[in-house]
């Protein structure tokens, strides 16, 4: 029985760490939003944020932007703030959707990213000391990132794409795994050589050259904090790109070598039209260009955020 016990648990540990339940983009994904918003803030934002963040981060917010992911057992209620469910349709309506599985009211992403944007108001006020802003600003950076993660706005009925196996490339896979983690972690082998921080360049430069005039209308928001916005464009990107062409099981499997050129892009759209099964490089290479505008968008928009809080 001693014996058994001595296996048990690295067994159980080594199952946690293999097995991390979906509730946001990976690191990675978290780490690159991150990393963009700090670069963007103002000064007052940037003092704000040195004072809130405690001294081990070492002034950086991406290291603890997946925080929330690590404290959602400790925190169980925050287990629904991490996404929005729709009934199966391809648009969002607050009133509709932002509420938990037992039906109370503005527990979903959105809700919280308003929720936490009041509690930093009070940053530099009497008041401060009601709220713990540290953990504020960490559950903002975090469920900014997350709403922009196009199946945290997805359908109830398949939890996000939680329930839809798929095979990546030689890998059983759940859909909703594909776009936390693999089409992030599968760019940066083949075309960042294994370093997020070259992926990072990549997006930034993108920001401020093929982006840079749409940069503008991402930040535009009339009040502090704008997620039904977001949450909008997350549900169309589910439907239009990360639902589109996939059904359980049949889809992703071959593996088809491409070069990324105009006619690879016509023998994807044909191979969509004619309802072929996509490949998983068809699909990783078509959607690729999705999750690279999201993780832009989410870090501009988490600055700018920032930025209307802090002043
Ligand atoms: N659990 C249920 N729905 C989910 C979603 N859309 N994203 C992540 N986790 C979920
Ligand atoms: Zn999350
Ligand atoms: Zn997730």
């Amino acid at each position: 029985m001693e014996c058994c016990r001595y296996q048990l648990i690295p067994a159980l540990i080594s199952l946690i760490f293999l097995c991390p339940l979906a509730h946001g983009w990976g690191v990675d994904g978290h780490l690159i939003i991150c990393k963009i918003a700090q670069s963007r803030l103002s000064k007052s934002a940037e003092e704000a944020v040195e004072q809130l963040l405690p001294g081990y981060a070492d002034n950086d917010l991406s290291s603890l932007c997946s925080w929330a992911d690590r404290v959602r057992f400790r925190y169980r209620w925050s287990a629904p703030l991490h996404f929005i469910n729709t009934p199966d349709v391809c648009n969002y309506q607050y009133d509709r959707d932002c509420k938990d599985e037992n039906g109370e009211k503005d527990r979903c992403a959105a809700g919280a990213i308003h929720n936490y944007t009041t509690q930093l108001l009070n940053y530099g006020k009497s008041s401060q000391s009601d709220y713990n802003l540290t953990e504020g600003l960490l559950f903002l950076s975090h469920f900014m990132g997350d709403i922009h993660q196009p199946l945290h706005v997805g359908f109830a009925s398949d939890r996000g794409g939680n329930d839809i196996n798929v095979r990546w490339y030689t890998r059983k896979q759940v859909l909703h795994h594909v776009w936390d983690n693999n089409i992030i972690e599968t760019a940066e082998q083949r075309f960042y050589n294994e370093d997020v921080q070259e992926l990072i360049d990549a997006i930034q430069h993108n920001i401020t050259t093929e982006w840079a005039d749409q940069v503008k209308t991402w930040e535009a928001c009339s009040e502090t904090a704008c997620p039904d916005i977001y949450a909008s464009e997350g549900i169309k990107a589910a439907c239009d790109y990360a639902y589109k062409g996939v059904e359980e099981g049949s889809v992703l499997k071959g593996k088809v070598a491409h070069t990324v050129n105009k006619v690879y892009f016509y023998s994807v759209c044909l191979r969509e039209f004619l309802k072929l099964n996509l490949t998983a490089d068809d699909y990783f290479l078509s959607r690729l260009p999705i999750v690279n505008l999201r993780l832009a968008q989410g870090g501009v928009r988490l600055a700018a955020t920032l930025n209307r809080i802090f002043g």
